[in-house]
């Protein structure tokens, strides 16, 4: 007697979609990683090379992620198993599941430190610091191995927790609740923030573009920083696509998750970069700029402490919703193609991540000096992924939607079979045709050193 398959977990409804997939965007790259990444690069041109590529290539990328997962139903491997049966398509979906273990180590590494800060926060441990010591706290801690590897943990447990009762009511239900709070903590952070003395510097250091400051490899870094800020290119949101129900519209969908991720990044930014300028970081300060910057402005700031210990929980919970999302792209696999049950798949993913989440952890202290191509194998993960592995994903995406699977199937899955209207289809077959695979290919290139057209 062949049991059926359990039917599919689905999400609710449209904005529990909403919720959970920009629960997956918005996270520690918006508030962590874009402010230190626009910083070293230059800022306001890096942040309209950004814009550019999110609109041109990220949403249609997402879109094409969501196309595919919902009709295949399945995990990023086998959607594309599915859907190219005996074709080498499937290798997106290795290179998706391994970005999702990399992502996943460094990325929970900085969730971590999130907890510190809340625990700091708590405490009263920023009161009184000056810059200076509020830098020295940041290394101190980082440089140590005991805390952040308990913190680590705490969160690859807090993620595996929540993967294990089931994605729908968990994320569902919080991000609908967090996701609007951490909007208005950050208003009135950037209140605050854009009113410090000094400010101003900040604010033109974000809006002003120098475009002298832009060379191939900051191009490299805006097109990886817009993958990662989106959580495209490795199947993640194949994995949510296959959570969508038939009757929701997938281009609308994709529109308001990326639009509602970069805007909080900009937020993010505003909240930031006056800071920054007035109390006289350098903007290129690196993984740290978050962690130093927010402390002094929560310093200046009645009721900094209560403030500081709000906008800590929820850079913590913002990561949260994103760590489940890599996670669940994991056990999804697990589940579907080892058949295993979703209990076991989570520890069997958590505890091999964590495996080489604890180098990552390390990679500020005892393993400092362990280099891979000059990188700490922190580095080596953050900067792989988002730079390569994101966006040659996103490449293939593309490509095989574009020309595998085609605009008869496509246009099917957007129009929910010809319910919707879907008048964006002729301009996103030809992204997705011709400009979004030459556009990444030829940054690709670039970026790398591969060609040279300056
Ligand atoms: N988009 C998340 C962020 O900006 O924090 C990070 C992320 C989540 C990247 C999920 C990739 C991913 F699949």
């Amino acid at each position: 007697m062949s049991a059926l398959p359990p039917k599919r977990e689905s999400f609710g409804s449209k904005f529990g979609v909403i919720a959970a997939a920009a629960g997956s965007a918005i996270g520690l790259g918006n508030i962590w990683r874009f402010p230190y990444v626009a910083g070293e690069n230059g800022g306001a041109a890096f942040i309209i090379l950004y814009l550019a590529f999110v609109i041109a290539i990220g949403i249609p990328v997402m879109l094409s992620e969501f196309t595919i997962g919902r009709r295949a139903q399945q995990n990023v491997y086998g959607s594309f198993r599915k859907l190219a049966p005996n074709r080498p398509w499937y290798l997106i979906g290795i290179m998706g599941v391994v970005a999702a273990f990399m992502i996943l180590a460094f990325y929970t590494a900085v969730a971590g430190w999130t907890l510190e800060y809340i625990y700091q926060a708590i405490t009263g441990g920023f009161n009184g610091k000056t810059p200076g010591e509020l830098n020295n706290m940041f290394d101190s801690f980082t440089s140590g191995t005991s805390r952040p590897l308990i913190w680590f943990f705490v969160f690859m447990g807090l993620t595996a927790f929540i993967i294990m009762a089931g994605v729908k009511n968990g994320i569902e239900k919080s991000t609908k609740i967090l996701m609007p709070l951490l909007l208005i903590i950050l208003v009135i952070l950037i209140v605050r923030s854009v009113t410090l003395p000094g400010a101003a510097k900040g604010i033109s250091f974000l809006f002003k573009p120098d475009f002298s400051k832009i060379g191939a490899s900051t191009v490299l870094e805006a097109l990886g920083q817009a993958f990662f800020s989106l959580s495209i290119g490795m199947g993640t949101l194949v994995t949510y696509g296959s959570y969508i129900q038939k009757s929701d519209d997938l281009g609308s969908t994709a529109f308001s998750v990326a639009m509602t991720d970069t805007f909080i990044a900009i937020m993010a930014g505003l909240a930031i970069f006056p800071a920054v300028f007035a109390f006289d970081i350098t903007p290129g300060y690196g993984e740290g700029l978050v962690f130093v910057t927010l402390p002094n402005i929560f310093q200046q700031m009645p009721g900094g402490t209560i403030f500081s210990i709000m906008f800590f929980l929820l850079l913590g919970v913002a990561a949260l919703t994103s760590t489940i999302s890599v996670l669940e792209v994991i056990v999804a696999f697990f589940v579907e193609e080892l058949k295993m049950k979703r209990k076991a798949a989570t520890y069997l993913a958590t505890f091999s991540v964590s495996l080489l989440g604890i180098m990552c952890v390390l990679s500020t202290s005892s393993m400092a000096d362990f280099k891979i191509f000059g990188f700490t194998v922190f580095g080596l993960m953050n900067f792989t992924t988002a730079n390569i592995l994101l966006p040659l994903g996103g490449l293939l995406i593309v490509i095989f939607v574009a020309w595998f699977f085609g605009r008869d199937k496509a246009k099917d899955e957007l129009t929910n079979g010809g319910k919707l209207k879907a008048l964006y289809l002729p301009v996103f077959m030809f992204i997705i045709k011709y400009v979004a695979p030459l556009a990444i290919a030829f940054v690709f290139l670039q970026g790398l050193g591969l060609i040279n057209l300056k």
